[in-house]
This record gives structure tokens, C-alpha cells and sequence, in this order.
């Protein structure tokens, strides 16, 4: 018989693991609305094209790791690798520039790119992401820097560094990337063959290669930033300012130009002291609505990736207000029924297991899943009107009158679980 096995690059979220994951979500979530942003959610499966037009034809994400295939009217599709592109085309659709003069959005779900899988590489993955649309000002690029930098202080991950960079506005990348398409044209030599195909397609993109020989090379090759022109370099270094002022640890790397097309001026990255690898990357792309057949508005935003935050993050224990139900015998299954009614309306977690089975077994049950508590109720119990509430964690248990046991249970969980 067929035994089937997960995808590569796929991973199931057990429910062990998945405090963590509900810890990252909330704190996201309530950090992006205490800035006043908003959710949006976009579907997973869009039109490949939104995507090749968006990222671009010659990034990575779109020539290797796009997920895509013909639907059943032979339409390509595609598994969006990234959520920019979809709120983009979003904003555009339902005409949000015409409600509001800046828009604040966040969103969450999975990515999908088919890339090598390895250590914090999946080819499902989960971004939390958020995009500013209608501000130009600097402040909204510190803006969004600040929220990822509080929201992953709140989550206790310290020593991040972002990388920050200015790829110019459309004029200064065009100005450099002319030149720098010279400069490699004149030293193909160095490059490996599938930069020598990056050069005639989009020149800047040689940045992403992993070969050795080609990021040696590029390190002799004049930065990005030496193009900039007066505005550009205003508005970088009024960021940079927002970021000394907010005690923001950043680093400036002339290196970085993102694997996306659609970065203008600031771009950044996180990066972590254990890592290697950016547990975040955003920037700003001003031209992209325009591009993608809308208004002229800029926008900037960031995605942070929640798989490559899962290490960082201390195991929430969600057992903790779970109530374990032991039933003795017929009569207290029929009693824990009333009991669980009684716990629904009153919001206590319950789990009850309707085995027949002894105490003794239950017990081992409940020590070996790690609950905490444990009510347990046989006939005894139910002639004297009481119920045992158990801590599984101290091995101590009370008798509590049946009519006090909500008041009981909720003062218990509050005061020992806090
Ligand atoms: P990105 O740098 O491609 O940017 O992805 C953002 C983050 O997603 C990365 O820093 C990383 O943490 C995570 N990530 C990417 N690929 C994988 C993977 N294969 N496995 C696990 N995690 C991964 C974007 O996607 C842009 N849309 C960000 C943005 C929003 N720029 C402006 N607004």
C-alpha cells in the first residue's frame, strides 16, 4: 500500500510546535494595528503573469521557483511566491486610492517558491507582511523599519542588525545599471555563464548569483549608492537619521539589491547573529503600481519570514489551560456531559476522553501528554456532590463542591498559570 509522505520543502505544524507559531502571529498582528495598519487578504493562486510582471521576468523567484501550471481552461496560474505583487494588484482593482490617501495593510499566509530546500529554506513558507501605498516621505520607509524592529524586540529576538542600502529612484538605477552593464560586458571572463545571460536581460541581477567567482568579482565593481542623485540621497539620509534617533541597529551594505524588480531607493534587510540568513527584507517600490496599471503612487513595505522566527521563539505551553476530564464509570461520562456544557458557556478549555479505561491508566495519560490539570470524577464523587481538581504539575489535589468548581477552576488556572 501506498504510505504517503509529505512534499520536499513542506512541513506539518504539530500541535506541540504551534504555540509558537500563534505567539508570532498575535504579536505581528498587534503590533502592524498599533501603527494602523489593516488586514488584507489576497488569494494564494493568482495569474502567472501578475507575478513575471511584478517580481520580473529575470528574477530568480519567477524563472526558477515559481510554482505554476495550466487551470482547467488553460489559464497559467501560479502559487504566489510573495504577497507584494497580489496587494498591489488588490489596491489597483478595488481602487483604494480613491477612499484614502494612504493606505496601511498587513497580511499572513503561506508562500510558496521552489527553491533548494535546506536549513530555514522551505518551499511552503509563511510571511507576515506589510505594505504603506501614497507616502513618499522618508518617514514611511523609518516607519516600517520601526514596526518590524519593535514587533521582533517584543518577540525578545535581540541582536538583529538590518542591512540597509538605496537602489536610487528609477533614473539612478537606469544611469547605473547602463554603466554597470559596461563594466561587465568588458569582464565576461569573470562571470559565471549564467550571469553572462543575466548581463543582456537585467544587468543588476548578477548581485544574486552564489558563485564565488562572481560576488569576488562584483566586490571591484562601484556601488549602486555612488548613483544616486541629490534627491535620493536626501532621502536616504533623512532615514538614516530616523534610525540613530530610534536606536535601530542597522548597517549600511552597498552590496544589497534585493532578488525582487521592483525595489526604488531604500531597501533592507534583517539579519540575526545565529543565522546567515535574513529572517526579514522590504523596501520601497514606487513605480510598481504605476507598472502594474495603476496610478502613480509609491509605497514601501517589508515581509518578515515566520519559519525563520520559529527557532528564536521559547515553547508556548497552550496545554496549560486545557482541563484533562477523567470519567469513572458510566454515571460521570453522563455528569461530565452536564460539567462540559457548563465549561463551554463559561470559556474553559476541556479535553475529555470517553474510553473506559482506570484511573490509574488515565493518570499515566495525563502525565505523559503534560497536562496540567485534571478533573476527575467517579461515582463517589458524584454522591457527595463534589468533583477532584488535580495539579498534575505539583501532584496535589482538592475536593471542590460541585456548585463552586467554575469559580474555583477560573481563580486556580488565573492564579497558578500567570
Ligand atoms: P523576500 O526577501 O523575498 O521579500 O522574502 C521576505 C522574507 O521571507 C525573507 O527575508 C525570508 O525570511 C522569508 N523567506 C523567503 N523565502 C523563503 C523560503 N524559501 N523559506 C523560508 N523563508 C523564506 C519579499 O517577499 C517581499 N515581498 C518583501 C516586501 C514587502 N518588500 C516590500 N514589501
Amino acid at each position: 500500500m501506498e504510505i504517503f509522505t509529505k512534499l520536499r520543502g513542506m512541513r506539518d505544524i504539530l500541535p506541540e510546535e504551534i504555540g509558537k507559531w500563534k505567539k508570532i502571529e498575535k504579536i505581528f498582528i498587534e503590533m502592524s494595528e498599533l501603527f494602523g495598519y489593516r488586514e488584507i487578504r489576497v488569494p494564494i493562486l493568482e495569474s502567472k503573469n501578475l507575478f513575471v510582471r511584478g517580481i520580473g521576468s529575470s528574477t530568480d523567484i519567477v524563472m526558477k521557483e515559481m510554482y505554476e501550471f495550466k487551470d482547467k481552461k488553460g489559464r497559467e496560474v501560479a502559487l504566489r511566491p510573495e504577497g507584494t505583487a497580489s496587494v498591489v494588484r488588490a489596491y489597483i482593482e478595488n481602487q483604494i486610492y480613491n477612499k484614502e490617501k494612504i493606505s496601511r495593510f498587513y497580511y499572513y499566509g503561506p508562500m510558496f517558491r521552489y527553491d533548494r530546500p535546506q536549513r530555514g529554506r522551505y518551499r511552503q513558507f509563511y510571511q507576515f507582511g506589510v505594505e504603506v501605498f501614497g507616502g513618499k516621505s522618508p518617514y514611511f520607509d523609518g516607519e516600517v523599519i520601526l514596526l518590524l524592529n519593535e514587533t521582533l524586540k517584543k518577540l525578545e529576538i535581540i541582536d538583529i542588525t538590518f542591512l540597509i542600502n538605496s537602489l536610487g529612484c528609477k533614473k539612478c538605477k537606469e544611469l547605473y545599471v547602463s554603466e554597470l552593464k559596461n563594466i561587465l560586458l568588458k569582464n565576461l571572463n569573470s562571470l559565471c555563464n549564467e550571469c553572462k545571460m543575466r548581463v543582456e536581460k537585467n544587468p543588476l541581477r548578477v548581485f544574486d548569483c552564489k558563485n564565488e567567482n562572481c560576488k569576488s568579482f562584483l566586490k571591484s565593481v562601484p556601488s549602486i549608492i555612488d548613483y544616486i542623485c541629490e534627491e535620493c540621497k536626501t532621502h536616504f539620509e533623512i532615514l538614516i537619521n530616523f534610525l540613530n534617533k530610534n536606536n535601530i541597529n542597522y548597517k549600511i551594505d552597498n552590496s544589497l539589491v534585493r532578488g525582487l524588480d521592483y525595489y526604488t531607493k531604500t531597501v533592507f534587510e534583517v539579519m540575526t547573529e545565529r543565522e546567515d540568513i535574513a529572517i526579514a527584507g522590504g523596501g520601497r517600490y514606487d513605480n510598481l503600481v504605476n507598472d502594474m496599471g495603476g496610478p502613480d503612487i509609491p509605497a514601501v513595505g517589508f515581509a518578515a519570514g515566520i519559519d525563520r522566527i520559529i527557532p528564536f521563539i521559547k515553547n508556548e505551553r497552550e496545554n496549560d489551560r486545557i482541563i484533562y476530564l477523567i470519567l469513572l464509570g458510566e454515571k460521570a461520562k453522563v455528569k461530565g456531559v452536564e460539567i462540559i456544557k457548563k465549561f463551554i458557556k463559561e470559556g474553559i478549555c476541556f479535553e475529555a476522553d470517553y474510553e473506559d479505561r482506570k484511573l490509574s491508566d488515565y493518570l499515566r495519560i495525563a502525565s505523559k501528554n503534560k497536562k496540567k490539570w485534571c478533573i476527575i470524577l467517579g461515582e463517589n464523587e458524584i454522591e457527595k456532590g463534589v468533583i477532584i481538581l488535580k495539579n498534575m504539575e505539583k501532584g496535589v489535589q482538592e475536593e471542590i463542591k460541585e456548585e463552586e468548581m467554575i469559580e474555583k477552576i477560573k481563580e486556580k488556572i488565573n492564579v497558578e498559570d500567570t
